[in-house]
């Protein structure tokens, strides 16, 4: 037989998939399964991205862009972060690309070298160390506390930086906790970034516009501008725009890195799709994220989901201030047996169990960096995220001591 590439060993299976395909499995067997587990809210996409995607078919604009966009989609995405981040970039320091996930994939493949690292902050978000892995560098974790929100400390961050360290991403509002960086928090990472001028430092902020309670969303570009030059931030329609399935993210960074993903870009995708394009024009140009009333329905599912967590035996979860995931800790229930007598040892036994026996899906940490902890995502209309929680809270009732 012919041989496969041995780059793919290193990647680990995500075992994310093999939950979600056996929860998928057992929805095509009838089984009325309740899945916290999707990375999407069940908002549509605004009728005027819509419209703006059939105009530009109607319109012809069905041909290949240019590399890195289409002229308009850079300046929409220029204005973007003049009006919500107060950041000047011109077009040639954006790109456009096939999602967020891309323009990650195209600034790694651009910049490691075999054995490079990259920091982490655990939990993170499950796409993160393959994609590290499959551009040559290896992932570099480092864990946060539940007790301090998740946060990466400048201690920690210092702590982690080795002569190997190549980049640092920092993901605010955060995949899989919810966790939001503020401006201190930012500051005091920045403090530390001074010191090293060879790193790189990506912000992923495509969940920017789903941030609760008064929170004022800040990107670390704007808190530090005299770091601009070496950081990347990532952003996108996908997740704030209800946009994922459109397939279109960016980043914007200093020309010469841009240029370099553009490189990489052309060996792969080429540009996104330009139909898309021209709807991601629109929703930027009319700001067409989230808006109160969306946020006011994610906060209500937020609230209902922490405060039955919090009122279930051997859960507890803090309350997020942005993005739409829960990640609840599950340490009082490891060691405790199902009613058919299996024992609960990891996070992973015990989302398999909701799933079998409370047919509901969500992932566990193990998927994130950060055990034992299961995420849920509240994407979901509030009836169902209500069933899926309540069926957790009798589920875990049903555990026994050994
Ligand atoms: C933190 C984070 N960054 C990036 C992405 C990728 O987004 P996109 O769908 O635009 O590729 C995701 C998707 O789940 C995410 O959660």
């Amino acid at each position: 037989m012919p041989e496969y590439a041995t780059r793919l060993e290193s990647l680990i299976p995500a075992e994310a998939s093999q939950l979600l395909s056996l929860a998928k499995e057992m929805q095509r067997q009838g089984k009325d399964v309740i899945t916290l587990c999707v990375g999407e809210p069940d908002f549509d996409t605004h009728i005027e991205a819509k419209l703006a995607a059939k105009n530009a078919i109607d319109a012809g604009e069905t041909k290949y862009a240019p590399l890195a966009g289409i002229h308009e989609l850079r300046l929409a995405i220029c204005e973007k972060f003049k009006r919500d981040n107060k950041l000047n970039y011109a077009v040639e320091n954006v790109i456009a690309s096939t999602g967020g996930k891309q323009v990650i994939f195209n600034a790694l493949m651009a910049t490691l070298n075999q054995g490079d690292e990259v920091i982490l902050p655990a939990p993170y978000w499950a796409g993160y160390p393959d994609v590290v892995r499959v551009c040559g560098g290896e992932p570099a974790f480092v864990e946060t506390d539940e007790a301090d929100d998740y946060i990466l400390r400048p201690r920690a961050l210092a702590d982690a930086i080795t002569d190997r360290s190549k980049w640092v991403i920092i993901n605010s509002p955060s995949n899989p906790t919810g966790a939001v960086y503020e401006r201190p928090e930012l500051e005091s990472l920045a403090d530390v970034l001074r010191d090293y001028p060879d790193i790189w430092i990506m912000t992923d902020d495509i969940y920017e516009h789903v941030v609760f309670d008064d929170v004022e969303f800040t990107t670390l570009a704007s808190v530090a501008p005299d770091l601009k030059n070496r950081i990347l931030t990532v952003n996108g329609c996908s997740k704030s725009y209800a946009m994922t399935g459109w397939r279109i993210g960016f980043g914007a960074a200093n020309a010469e890195l841009i240029r370099r993903m553009i490189t990489i870009q052309s060996q792969i995708t080429l540009a996104p799709s330009t139909i898309s394009q021209w709807a991601a024009v629109k929703a930027l140009n009319d700001n067409l994220a989230f808006n109160d009333e969306q946020i006011d329905i994610l906060r209500t599912r937020r609230d209902l989901a922490v405060s039955i967590f919090n009122e279930t035996t051997g859960l507890r979860c803090n309350r997020p201030k942005g993005a739409y995931y829960l990640y609840v800790n599950c340490e009082e229930l490891l060691g405790k047996k199902t009613p058919a007598g299996t024992v609960m040892e990891t996070d992973r036994d015990l989302a398999r169990y909701f799933l079998e026996e409370a047919e509901v899906a969500v992932m566990p940490g193990s998927a994130y960096g950060l055990s034992p902890y299961f995420r849920v995502s509240y994407g979901v209309s509030t009836p169902e995220l209500e069933e899926g929680c309540m069926c957790i809270k009798a589920a875990c009732a049903a555990l026994a001591h050994r």
